[in-house]
């Protein structure tokens, strides 16, 4: 009995590890490899409509605790976006679960053609 549950806690211990490495290395480089990629801002639309409209708006002006992206987008960099959209940030989601690495590239491009 002590040997099974030895056994157990070292699996869990190693399965915990093993899933916190990959959250800290996979980080930076999603961010590179969605900035590599062509958006196209007719497909960046759906992804709004379907994922951000119920916060930030329709027309993205935001309202409420939801900031307006018409006036904070202009200002941000490409990377800061991304990284926001996948990690979220305080009652903001996060959409890497949830976004392809395209569909957030797609995102991008449509909130720079629409937000500038
Ligand atoms: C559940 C509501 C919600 C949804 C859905 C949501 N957001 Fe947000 N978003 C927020 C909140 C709240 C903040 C402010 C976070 C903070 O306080 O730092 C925010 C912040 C942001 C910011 C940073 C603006 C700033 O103030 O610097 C960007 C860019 C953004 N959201 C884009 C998006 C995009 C793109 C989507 C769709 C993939 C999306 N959001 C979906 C609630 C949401």
């Amino acid at each position: 009995m002590t040997r099974f549950c030895t056994a157990l806690l070292f699996l869990a211990s190693f399965a915990t590890l093993n899933l916190t490495g990959c959250a800290g290395e996979d980080g930076g480089d999603d961010v590179d490899a969605i900035l590599a990629l062509n958006g196209v801002v007719a497909s960046g639309a759906t992804v709004y409509d379907a994922q951000c409209k119920v916060c930030h708006g329709a027309d993205g002006a935001g309202g409420g605790s939801f900031p307006s992206l018409v006036a904070m987008v202009p200002g941000q960099g490409d990377e800061e976006i991304v990284s926001i959209v996948l990690e979220g940030e305080a009652a903001m989601p996060e959409f890497r679960s949830k976004l392809s690495d395209q569909e957030v590239a797609d995102l991008l491009a449509y909130l720079r053609e629409t937000f500038k």
